[in-house]
């Protein structure tokens, strides 16, 4: 993922998959074009790198020139464009190719059009490596498309925003979700992570999905996919990922303008875990971080029976029940520990301390997601 000004792209086309497409509409137009020595026209800025890598192909001589026309202000299509700087050659008489990065509304291409008109040309070829169907509104002929891509802002390979991107070799799209923060909050049983949850929550805007929550919601309800997890829960079987991952999902699209959430109680495998990643993917997002409280265990066991004496809980009053959670927390919660870890989001913070000094090691950690 990349930043440029206030926008957030992903990777969208390779280097490899322009080089290709650029190789075949050489391909094509030396073929097409014969002996015919053609002029190309490059439409600046946005072509430099298009025109570069195209010529450095043709097999064939061939002239190359620009001509630069006004450009898009930010992401929406400019109206009036101009000629800023025009055609010095005689075009008299010659085989001109239009090579364009992009073609979006088509309102460039008519201006383009329109200078050619009066240049008594043998034939105006157009050709573009990046065209949006979805947006043109113009009729004029694409003799040649390298690739069709949906109507969504792109940038690289020439094309930018505001002035950046050009220089990127790869093309990046729009991401449709700014930045979320998205975190999968761990600790073990009596770290404190119901009290850092709420606080983590109020500070960065997040919404919290507490898995045991959103069960006990889907089930009350006796929404389709509560009974559907009641049916296997009333067999004795665990409820499948899938159900569970697409409860999730409607917590997380019921929230679509949440900057962020805090998943609480999942994921439990690294299947899961996988799930979620492929969850957050299709909202173009990810998880940025796991964030674990880490407490001895002498502390937790300390903290839960002084908490048993006043809960009621039974399951806060025996230590070796206790003890028991603690370790079975350890043991599950290792294997994602990994999983995050080896992709350089595991951050455990140290859960000894008073609640707010507990609460800035946790922000520390956030702000420099
Ligand atoms: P038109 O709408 O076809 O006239 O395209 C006008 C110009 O807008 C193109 O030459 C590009 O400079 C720019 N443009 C259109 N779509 C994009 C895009 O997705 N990213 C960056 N620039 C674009
Ligand atoms: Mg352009």
């Amino acid at each position: 993922m990349i930043k440029l000004h206030d926008l957030y792209f992903k990777p969208f086309i390779s280097e490899e998959q322009i080089q290709s497409s650029v190789e075949k509409m050489v391909e094509e137009i030396a073929s097409d074009l014969g002996d015919e020595m053609p002029v190309f026209v490059g439409i600046l800025n946005g072509s430099f790198m298009f025109v570069s890598d195209f010529v450095k192909l043709y097999p064939k001589p061939c002239e190359v020139t620009f001509i630069k026309l006004a450009s898009y202000e930010g992401v929406k299509s400019t109206e009036d464009i101009q000629r800023l700087i025009g055609l010095t050659q005689d075009l008299t008489g010659r085989t001109v190719v239009i090579l364009e990065d992009i073609i979006d509304s088509g309102n460039t291409l008519e201006e383009v059009h329109r200078i050619f008109r009066n240049e008594n040309v043998k034939e105006l070829i157009i050709a573009t490596l990046f065209y949006k169907p979805e947006a043109y509104k113009k009729d004029y002929k694409l003799h040649y498309v390298g690739m069709e891509i949906p109507n969504k802002f792109i940038v690289g390979y020439g094309l930018d925003y505001n002035g950046l991107g050009r220089d990127i070799p790869a093309v990046y799209q729009l991401k449709t979700t700014q930045h979320m923060t998205n975190l999968v909050l761990f600790g073990p049983p009596g770290a404190g992570k119901g009290t850092q949850a709420n606080f983590l929550k109020e500070k960065y805007d997040l919404v919290h999905i507490s898995t045991g929550d959103v069960f006990r919601y889907n089930i009350k309800n006796e929404t389709a996919l509560g009974m559907l997890a009641k049916s296997y829960m009333d067999k004795g079987e665990l409820v499948p990922d899938q159900v569970t991952i697409d409860m999730l999902q409607k917590e997380v699209e019921k929230n679509a303008d949440a900057k962020g959430f805090i998943f609480d109680g999942f994921p439990r495998t690294n299947a899961q875990a996988k799930s979620l990643d492929k969850l957050m993917e299709s909202k173009d997002s990810q998880i940025n971080a796991m964030v674990a409280l880490e407490v001895e265990d002498e502390v937790l066991v300390g903290r839960l029976l002084e908490r048993g004496k006043t809960s009621g809980r039974a399951d806060d009053a025996d230590e070796s029940i206790i003890r028991n959670r603690i370790k079975e927390y350890y043991d599950k919660t290792a294997i994602l520990k990994d999983y995050y870890s080896d992709q350089d989001k595991y951050f455990g913070v140290d859960g000894v301390g008073s609640i707010e000094e507990i609460t800035v090691r946790l922000g520390a950690v956030i702000d420099n997601l």
